[in-house]
């Protein structure tokens, strides 16, 4: 899996924090076998998460493309916003099943508006900020990303991924 990472903060783009959370995602994908192919960091504005997230997608460069921060409530959060825009089709449950099992570590969880789709063949993740919850929603949605890149690409389908299944889940 070829992934890219974008961070998202005025505070790190103005240069008075530095990026941990970036570097977080980047070893939580590291470690699961993942080559990083791009990565970057820009301000809480929609132009450049735009174009990024554009340029990333239509040159191929990426299989999934990860943004971190910027999903909150605050007046500067536009990733979710920035995301959708450059969407063509929306996969509602790969946020909801972040959202769902973060819920079980925090209850801030529900505060996160992070969306996720399809952009051509590349998939486009929102992460949170922070770089505890995001490498935890991360490592909710992880396994099933080697199989969405499988199907973005046309090879196979659900059940040819089984083998994968936590007991007692179905795959029909
Ligand atoms: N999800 C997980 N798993 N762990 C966390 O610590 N933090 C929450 C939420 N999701 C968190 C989480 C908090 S406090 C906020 S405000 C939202 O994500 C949005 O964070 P962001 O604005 O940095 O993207």
């Amino acid at each position: 899996m070829r992934a890219a990472i974008l961070t998202v903060s005025d505070r790190c783009a103005r240069g008075e924090a530095a990026d941990v959370s970036g570097p977080a995602v980047r070893e939580a994908l590291e470690e699961f076998g993942a080559e990083i192919v791009e990565s970057a960091l820009v301000a809480d504005e929609a132009g450049p998460i735009k174009e990024r997230l554009t340029r990333w997608s239509d040159e191929m460069s990426a299989d999934v493309v990860f943004t971190v921060g910027g999903t909150g409530l605050g007046p500067r959060d536009v990733t979710p916003e920035a995301t959708e825009a450059v969407l063509d089709r929306r996969v509602p449950g790969i946020a909801e099943a972040m959202r769902a099992g973060s819920l079980t570590k925090t209850r801030w969880a529900v505060l996160s508006r992070a969306t996720a789709g399809v952009r051509g063949r590349t998939l486009i993740v929102n992460l949170p900020g922070s770089p505890r919850g995001a490498r935890e929603c991360l490592e909710l949605v992880l396994p099933v990303l080697e199989h969405a890149v499988e199907m973005m690409a046309g090879e196979g389908h659900c059940a040819e991924a089984r083998g994968n299944e936590r007991p007692g889940t179905s795959d029909n």
